[in-house]
């Protein structure tokens, strides 16, 4: 079987992006591969949170992926700081990471320009920490939504240079996965860019929002005042919101607006309230789960203990033989 590895950070609640662009592949993707799905906590110390929020947030990505559907036998599902051993690899890879490819990383400049007073090297490294993720395990598909894309030549880009500079074939390639035939992106409600946890509250619907408030989020996204020709093109905004159906509704229910808009006859009262019921829908049941596996404590405590026994045995025997191909050895 081949090797899944992927993670979501610890930074709150899972939204519908994570879980079109990620989970929802993840729970397919348990049958047919050896996987391991982890909490990013360790990438969440870059924006520096108290030691009460990290914990929070560690355990709302755990509740949530259990409550996906992410089975605890069938997956290893761990906490990225329960894995020493991703440290270890990521001081490794660090020795043939150049500043240049890093610095040129998208999402580092987008950090950049977001918060230039927090410009450190955790978050320079970032992409370096997260091909140790993956190579630890010696991965080849992981199932990520399309923003992490460039993080993924990257991975293989550390993981060849490895192989290159000792001289071996040790690490194999990863690639991003979707069963979809493109890596997903799913807009959010503010009529710009994709949905995000730091987009802001009212951006992104959550798998724990209730219904009443999924309606009041989607009711209040940004449209306009509606299409002024037959079969005109979408502007963003609309666009977005028709993405979104696209993923949370029926091929039917998207064909019957489509037609709608294109002739004109679109109301985005209906059309909004539509959306937010096929929301609901989807995210209802998972939102149930999540209510009652945040009340037992001991079974997170058992799966995070099983996870990372298992995690550590495949994370133990690859540094072993890291070490080895650096040359570490004992006299
Ligand atoms: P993070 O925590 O930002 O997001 C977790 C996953 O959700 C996907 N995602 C989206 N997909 C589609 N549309 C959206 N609007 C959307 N928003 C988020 C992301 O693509 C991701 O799959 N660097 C990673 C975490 C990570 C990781 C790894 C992933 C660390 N190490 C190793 C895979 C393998 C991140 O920041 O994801």
């Amino acid at each position: 079987k081949e090797t899944v590895v992927s993670g979501i950070r610890s930074t709150g609640k899972l939204h519908l992006g994570n879980y079109y662009g990620a989970v929802k592949n993840f729970v397919q993707m348990q049958n047919d591969y050896n996987c391991y799905f982890f909490i990013a906590d360790l990438h969440s110390l870059t924006t520096h949170p108290t030691p009460a929020d990290l914990h929070g947030n560690i355990k709302h990505v755990l509740v949530e992926y259990l409550a996906s559907g992410i089975d605890p036998e069938n997956s290893t599902i761990y906490i990225q700081s329960d894995v020493p051993e991703i440290a270890e690899l990521y001081l490794y890879l660090n020795m043939n990471a150049y500043m240049g490819e890093l610095e040129r990383s998208t999402s580092f400049k987008d950090k950049v320009r977001a918060n230039p007073d927090n410009v450190n090297a955790g978050l320079l490294t970032y992409p370096v920490l997260m091909a140790a993720d993956i190579l630890i395990h010696k991965a080849t598909k992981v199932p990520v939504g399309k923003d992490q894309e460039q993080h993924l030549e990257m991975a293989r880009t550390f993981g060849n240079r490895f192989n290159r500079l000792y001289n071996t074939e040790y690490f194999p390639e990863p690639y991003a996965f979707s069963y979809s035939d493109k890596l997903v992106k799913v807009p959010g409600l503010d009529g710009k860019g994709k949905m995000g946890k730091s987009e802001g509250e009212a951006n992104a619907v959550y798998l724990s929002d209730d219904p009443e408030t999924i309606r009041k989020k989607v009711m209040k996204a940004v449209s306009d005042g509606g299409p002024t020709e037959e079969n005109q093109p979408k502007p963003e905004p609309i666009q977005n919101l028709f993405d979104l159906m696209k993923v949370v509704s029926s091929a039917d229910t998207l064909a019957h607006f489509e037609d709608l808009y294109s002739k004109m006859q679109i109301r985005y009262g209906d059309f909004k309230k539509q959306l937010a019921e096929d929301m609901i829908i989807t995210t209802a049941p998972m939102r149930e789960r999540i209510l009652d596996i945040a009340k037992d404590d001991a079974y997170l405590r058992q799966v995070a203990k099983h996870g990372a026994l298992k995690a550590r045995e495949s994370a133990q025997k690859t540094i072993r033989e890291v070490r080895s191909l650096i040359g570490f050895k004992s006299f």
